[in-house]
């Protein structure tokens, strides 16, 4: 079976949104909430230490109601269905799309080509946790007798951003072993990474997925060289040097044995890979025992989208808002503002995860989209944020949506900050709702004293319309299984955006004509060059040395 090929708004809730929407361009949020003291429990949902609340939006519990239906209309539960049992709905890569077999919580059986992938999951995760252990430890040495101190992980997109995105999310969790994280092909980049380490302490690990990424490829080769130079013994490369991948040839070329080899399967997307022994890196960080958190938090919330009615499916209402701001009312972007420091680098994890997934512009059958999809996914960790970008968001121009993420509890009990964040994490999405009208404004200058021709000149400045819509997210406590069931509602979000927009979700050509054309760049003789467009003959002249 494969996915449904709906054109979505050639379906009937398409159009009786279209419909809808017409009554809906002059919502304003605040007033639904007196119009309607149901609101916020019709608009909000509460799922194990989560609380979710998408009531500071623009839609009401109708729109909620058409979206949902259009869901239905879309065969979102087939997809589902397809999604989970491991069918090949990567079809332009003919693969299965199954991190969620890497998170089961009864590790069920799930066939792919007839086998079933559950025991190798088992084997690959208990493969990482033994060795984990042993580097934490110190009974894993060095070649020289000396207990590793620094791991430094090696590779690019799905193979960087997810390991760097959760070490540094669980940093609180984190054990004394040093984690760098080398992604950029850029030498100066490699060479302060190596900076600080020691070859007799540091481990290696090499991640891709593929192991033909130039980028990954380049900064190993250089590593390995850095080691060699220092180390001088080729056989001291098995104490340091490990790897992930699907592809063992490449890995043995390396010098890598295959004992020090992390296997990972085509079913595991690279932007979804972090479960998988792609995330090694985390699991020398923390721990096993946390990284198995982490596994159980995502599978729970696997449980949930499967499970949950789509009126309290987290996901699939996440998803349904996003089609609605993107279709209807046109927004362009989507904010991610999480609350702690601990998650700052959540956005640019979700900017692959989310613009990698669904910035395609043909549909399931070929045809070119005549409806935008995709979202462009920026943010930065709050309250730094308010200092910096909040102003467009209050005043400016564009309609952005915005998830505010929080914790409730501080991890190390600092009550007196934790107010003031929670504070300002809670005021930012009022301010940006309820916003200050014209007289509010008058009425503040004149209390400060100011002249009437004061207030004139300054009040058009200070007004600040609201109506900005936000979705909280409001947390327990950050833990790994907090971390990983948030990760894996945004996976799903992008699988129920993908089945609506009719796209596929998990390939990613977009990304591969810049690679060629690198390649061919790197080979070019000047006879060929000639034949290049003259500004990038011109940039090539001027860096070739
Ligand atoms: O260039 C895009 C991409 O293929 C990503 O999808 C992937 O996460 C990244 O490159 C790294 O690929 P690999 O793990 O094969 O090195």
């Amino acid at each position: 079976m494969s996915l449904p090929t709906h054109k979505p708004t050639d379906l009937a809730a398409w159009e009786a949104l279209s419909e809808h929407f017409k009554s809906q361009k002059s919502l304003d949020i605040q007033a639904c909430f007196d119009q309607d003291p149901t609101r916020l429990d019709t608009l909000s949902t509460v799922w194990e230490d989560f609380y979710v609340d998408f009531s500071k939006n623009r839609w009401t519990p109708e729109t909620k109601q058409l979206l949902i239906d259009l869901a239905k209309q879309a065969g979102l539960g087939e997809a589902v269905d397809a999604y989970f049992s491991g069918e090949k709905i990567n079809q332009t890569e003919n693969r299965a799309v199954l991190h969620t077999a890497l998170r089961s919580l009864n590790n069920d059986a799930v066939f792919v080509d007839g086998e079933n992938v559950a025991p190798g999951v088992s084997e690959t995760l208990a493969q990482m946790k033994s060795f984990s252990e042993k580097v934490i430890s110190g009974s894993w040495k060095g070649h020289s007798g000396k207990p590793i101190t620094d791991i430094v992980n090696i590779g690019i997109g799905g193979s960087d951003l997810g390991p760097a995105m959760v070490v540094e999310a669980l940093a609180y969790y984190r054990n004394h072993l040093g984690v760098h994280f080398m992604s950029n092909v850029e030498g100066d980049h490699v060479q302060e990474v190596l900076k600080p380490l020691d070859p007799e302490t540091t481990l290696f690990v090499i991640v891709s997925k593929s192991f033909t990424t130039q980028e990954t490829l380049a900064n190993a080769q250089t590593s390995r060289k850095w080691f060699l130079d220092q180390v001088g013994d080729e056989s001291a490369i098995a104490n340091h040097f490990v790897a992930v991948s699907t592809n063992l040839e490449q890995i043995d070329a390396f010098g890598i044995t295959s004992e020090n080899v992390f296997p990972m399967n085509d079913w595991v997307g690279g932007r979804f890979s972090l479960w998988s022994a792609v995330g090694l890196s985390i699991c020398l960080a923390v721990g096993g025992d946390n990284f198995s958190a982490l596994l159980q938090g995502a599978g729970a919330a696997d449980q949930h989208f499967k499970s949950t009615p789509y009126e309290d499916n987290i996901p699939v209402l996440m998803a349904l808002l996003s089609l609605w701001y993107n279709n209807f009312w046109g927004a362009e972007t989507h904010a991610i503002i999480p609350y702690t420091q601990y998650l700052r680098s959540l956005p640019a994890y979700l900017q692959q995860g989310i613009m990698e997934s669904n910035g395609k512009g043909v549909d399931r059958l070929g045809n070119a989209v005549d409806y935008t999809t995709g979202n462009i996914i920026w943010g930065a960790s709050g309250t730094n944020a308010q200092h910096a970008f909040f102003q467009l968001m209050h005043q400016g121009t564009k309609l952005i949506p915005a998830d505010f993420i929080g914790f409730k509890e501080s991890l190390y009990g600092e009550d007196s900050h934790q107010q003031k964040l929670m504070a300002n994490f809670i005021a930012q999405t009022q301010a940006l709702m309820v916003g200050k009208d014209r007289q509010t404004v008058e009425q503040e200058l004149k209390a400060q004293g100011k002249s009437t021709t004061e207030i004139e000149t300054l009040a058009p400045f200070k007004v600040f319309e609201g109506n900005r819509p936000t979705t909280t997210l409001l947390i327990d406590k950050l833990t790994p299984k907090s971390v990983g069931s948030l990760v894996a509602f945004y996976e799903h979000k992008i699988f129920v955006e993908g089945i609506l927009w009719n796209i596929f979700s998990y390939d990613q050509w977009g990304v591969e004509l810049g690679k060629q054309l690198a390649n061919n760049i790197l080979k070019a003789d000047p006879e060929q060059q000639k034949a290049l467009d003259p500004s990038t003959q011109a940039l090539l002249q001027k860096t070739s040395k």
